[in-house]
């Protein structure tokens, strides 16, 4: 029996037929109960056995191929909603999968809209923890004052508004994942309190005394540089550690354009579905605008272009004239030439504007000198040096 429940908890797949001397029905039903596939009591015949066996190992197969299938399914599912075919996202497929068959903190890095957490949830539905829960929240959305206490729970009465003991997030996600969005934005003090559920493995509700264990696995994201916020003392170095032990790079659309295509017509279906419109066709000429724009806001940007589109556009086509005016304006720089035309000087220029300012802070007090300075922040001294340097003494 003891072997029975050693090969069902590891091996659940393999077939176990029980063979005794002893039998008696209560050890048959039990044996039955812990997943045995029969029970033979001997003395048995040969031939009984053989065909026993053989329908063992034909089931054991079975099995096996449905727990293949089954996997195979989810990771269909899970990369279901990640659009792309680009080397860029087929290298982050690999990497994700590859992620996903760890228990290690993820930090994903990118810009906003690149499908950080899109990546997450993958790197959640691959692992074995997809069964537990998925818990999100986005750092620089919540205030900074409230961010512990979602964080970690608080017990009631621990502030102001704390009406009943509250579970955090961190306890929200037991067995699962917390995704921690923007961490950049995270305050000092949340950082450190981060750094010691790291550490110990527990937390402590706000206002409470219990130390509660977790166990939660955290995927991070952030579009900051970390290294720079490191540097400039704003983000701790000790947890950035923890956080980053895998790390993975979203890559920008502006880099990855050859997946325009699939992503275009992914959101015209999706939005057409949910607006219940018929899908609308795309003239080629659109394609040639949306793949020499730049999106700055990515896929995001992209996907609400599209959503937009299928709303307000009436025709079962979409042409130049459905796109919004930001994509069809040729993206050159802002123009800055005119302020560099022969001639330029930076100190004329400056001086300009000084001139301005002091003719229209002049004017604000009333002509009145003291007045004046006190307006632009400089002190009398300078101000009397200055008008007298850009000669503005009669009073216009
Ligand atoms: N590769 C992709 N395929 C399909 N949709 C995507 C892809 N990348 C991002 N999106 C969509 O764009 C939006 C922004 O993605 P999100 O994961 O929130 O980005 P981030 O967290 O990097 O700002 C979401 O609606 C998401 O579904
Ligand atoms: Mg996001």
């Amino acid at each position: 029996m003891e072997i029975l429940k050693r090969v069902k908890e590891t091996k659940p797949y393999i077939p176990v037929v029980m063979i005794t001397a002893y039998g008696t029905i209560n050890q048959a039903v039990e044996a039955l109960k812990e997943g045995a596939m029969d029970y033979v009591v001997k003395p048995f015949d040969v031939e009984e056995l053989k065909i026993i066996v053989s329908q063992g190992l034909e089931r054991g197969k079975l099995k096996q191929e449905n727990i293949l299938l089954k996997k195979q399914l989810r990771e269909k599912f899970s990369f279901k909603n990640i659009v792309g075919n680009s080397k860029e996202m087929k290298e982050i497929y690999s990497l994700i999968e590859k992620i996903a068959a760890t228990d290690s903190t993820v930090l994903v890095k990118g810009e906003s809209g690149t499908g950080k957490e899109l990546a997450a949830r993958a790197i959640y539905l691959l692992s074995h923890r997809r069964e537990k829960p998925f818990v999100s929240i986005n750092c620089g959305a919540v205030p900074e004052n409230l961010l512990e206490s979602e964080l970690f729970g608080h017990m009631k009465g621990s502030f102001t508004g704390a009406v009943a003991d509250k579970k955090g997030m961190f306890e929200m996600a037991e067995g699962g994942v917390l995704f921690l969005d923007e961490i950049g934005e995270m305050s000092a003090l949340t950082q450190v309190k981060l750094l010691r559920a790291f550490q110990d493995k527990r937390i402590r509700r706000v206002g409470g005394t219990e130390e509660i264990s977790v166990d939660a696995r955290i995927i991070s994201a952030t579009n900051q540089n970390l290294k720079k916020k490191i540097e400039e003392g704003k983000f701790r170095e000790d947890l950035f550690y923890r956080l980053n032990v895998l790390s993975l790079v979203m890559p920008p659309l502006r880099k990855r354009k050859e997946d325009l295509p699939l992503l275009v017509s992914h959101f015209i279906k999706k939005y057409c579905q949910e607006m219940g419109r018929k899908t609308k066709r795309i003239a080629p000429e659109v394609m040639n605008v949306l793949e020499s724009y730049p999106w700055p806001g990515n896929v995001r940007e992209l996907e609400n272009v599209i959503e937009r589109i299928i709303a307000i556009e009436e025709r079962g086509i979409i042409t130049k004239e459905s796109l919004p005016e930001e994509l069809l304006a040729p993206h050159k720089k802002p123009d800055t030439t005119y302020l560099f035309e022969p001639g330029f000087s930076l100190n004329l220029h400056l001086d300009d504007i000084a001139k301005n300012y002091i003719k229209q802070a002049r004017q604000a007090a009333g002509g009145k000198l003291r007045e004046t300075a006190s307006l632009l922040g400089i002190s009398y001294r300078t101000l009397r040096y200055l008008i007298d340097k850009y000669g503005l003494k009669s009073n216009s």
